[in-house]
């Protein structure tokens, strides 16, 4: 099938060059000329583990910025842009708009299209976007019966995208037009089935998954997506709240997320304590959600205990800084890791940024590393006083204090040894407890958990 991606970001990057690779023939368009000329030299735009790789595999799949070059010969049209937070909370719908405006003004459909709505927008707005495109087009064109929509939320984890692309736990198609479901159903089918060649140079989960399918109306759709994301990030904080408690009466917080973990109703996995949840996604989502509820006069008190939650694991962060160092004007405090998680170079709303902007706003001198996501942070955060260091022992110089913000495995490999030459005292406080189970690296330090 001829199918086109407009937004080449996590999500669009991901899913076009997955669909290139199972035999489709795609486009990938994006208003960012620089993303779409490093695409076109088959350079990734964004770390994301083999999609180096994959980009310079021989597969059917090009990139503009025109969405005009390739729009009227696609059969499926996916939106794939952001839609992050506005300053009230909503979802700023202004990107998916004019990525509809675009395609409703430039579309001439003469074959079946089917549009798909990729990105996570708000209950509702799917629909939005069918009667805008269908309006315009019958305008021009005096027909809309060749359209079909349908809404596809995706569910990739930024580290993970391409495993997740290849190798999903499910599908969920939104739509109550047959023809878009067909569509869909045909266009994944290889992963689906689980058919395709396994890319050598993506992690396949063993065994290899049966991906489920659901089929649901465009509202379902668009609220699973918002309901799955803010469940786990719930399911953190969760976690987080019991961890604080902990604190205070005692006992081993990795033990007890372990035994809660093997109860199959509760699953192991969103149960880590430490400096909570950040990123692109779950953050919009939440604030989001409860912006939705707000405009129908419902209150939503979990999803906001999640949030609120959240937002405490960060001034519990500072308040253990001050408990040590008393006072932070002219402290010197190293920040190990910036991006939200680790495997990805995304920045965006990183909890790690939170605690180097409140030290540098309480006038600390901060130092700033990240294994993979510093030139990023060089430019997002350029303005914020942060001193960035291409190396963890450059960053820990002269320190007062060193801080873990984000759990990458290569700080669990730095030689801590000479991490605690390099500082001028020896506090480490582990915001992700990546070393509380391996103190035996950090036993030169004063070694303060989360
Ligand atoms: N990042 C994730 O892990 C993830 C996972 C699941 C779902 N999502 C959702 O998917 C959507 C996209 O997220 P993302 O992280 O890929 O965003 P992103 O910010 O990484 O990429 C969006 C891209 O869209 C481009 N763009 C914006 N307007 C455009 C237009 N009119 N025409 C063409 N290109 C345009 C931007 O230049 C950018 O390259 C969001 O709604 C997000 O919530 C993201």
């Amino acid at each position: 099938m001829n199918v086109v991606c407009i937004g080449t970001g996590y999500v669009g990057i991901n899913t076009a060059a997955a669909l290139a690779y199972i035999g489709h023939s795609v486009c990938g368009v994006d208003i960012d000329e620089h993303k779409i000329n490093l695409l076109k030299s088959h350079k990734a735009p964004i770390s994301e583990a083999g999609l180096d790789e994959l980009l310079s595999q021989k597969m059917n799949l090009t990139f503009t910025t025109c969405l005009e070059d390739c729009v009227n010969t696609a059969d499926v049209i996916f939106i794939a842009v952001g839609t992050p937070s506005l300053p009230n909370g909503h979802a700023n719908l202004s990107y998916v708009m004019s990525a509809a405006e675009d395609i409703a003004n430039s579309l001439m459909p003469i074959h079946d299209v089917t549009i798909v709505v990729k990105s996570t927008v708000p209950v509702g707005v799917n629909s939005m976007i069918e009667r805008q495109i269908r309006d315009k087009v019958t305008m021009r064109c005096g027909s809309d019966a060749l359209l079909h929509f349908s809404s596809n939320p995706e569910f990739l984890r930024e580290g993970m995208a391409l495993s997740d692309t290849f190798y999903p736990d499910r599908f969920v198609f939104g739509t109550e037009d047959d023809k878009a479901y067909q569509m869909l159903t045909t266009l994944f089918a290889p992963i689906i089935d689980q058919t395709f060649e396994p890319p050598a140079f993506v992690e396949m989960p063993d065994p290899r998954p049966k991906t489920q399918c659901i089929h649901t109306d465009a509202i379902s759709a668009e609220m699973i997506k918002y309901a799955s994301n803010v469940f786990l990030a719930l399911k953190i904080s969760y976690a987080n709240e019991i961890a604080g408690l902990v604190e205070k009466l005692g006992g081993n917080m990795d033990d007890i997320s372990r035994g809660m973990g093997m109860d199959k109703r509760i699953a192991p996995y969103f149960l880590k304590s430490g400096l909570g949840w950040g990123g692109s996604c779950f953050p919009k989502d939440s604030l989001a959600l409860l912006s939705m509820a707000k405009d129908y006069d419902y209150q939503m008190p979990i999803v906001q205990a999640a949030v609120d939650v959240n937002e405490r694991q960060k001034t519990r962060l500072i308040q253990k800084v001050i408990d040590k160092l008393h006072i932070l004007p002219g402290r010197r405090i190293a920040i190990l890791g910036l991006s939200f998680k680790p495997r990805t170079d995304d920045v965006r709303n990183s909890p790690s940024v939170d605690i180097a902007k409140e030290l540098v706003r309480r006038q600390a001198i901060v130092t700033v590393h990240d294994p993979q996501g510093l030139d990023n942070a060089r430019v997002i955060y350029k303005n914020e006083g942060f001193i960035f260091c291409t190396d963890p022992i450059e960053a820990a110089q002269n320190a007062d204090a060193i801080i873990i913000t984000t759990d990458w495995a290569e700080y669990k490999n730095i030689d801590w040894k000479d991490m605690a030459k390099a500082v001028k005292t020896p506090f480490l406080f582990d915001a992700r407890n990546l070393l509380r189970n391996e103190l035996d690296k950090v036993k030169d330090f004063v070694y303060i958990g989360m």
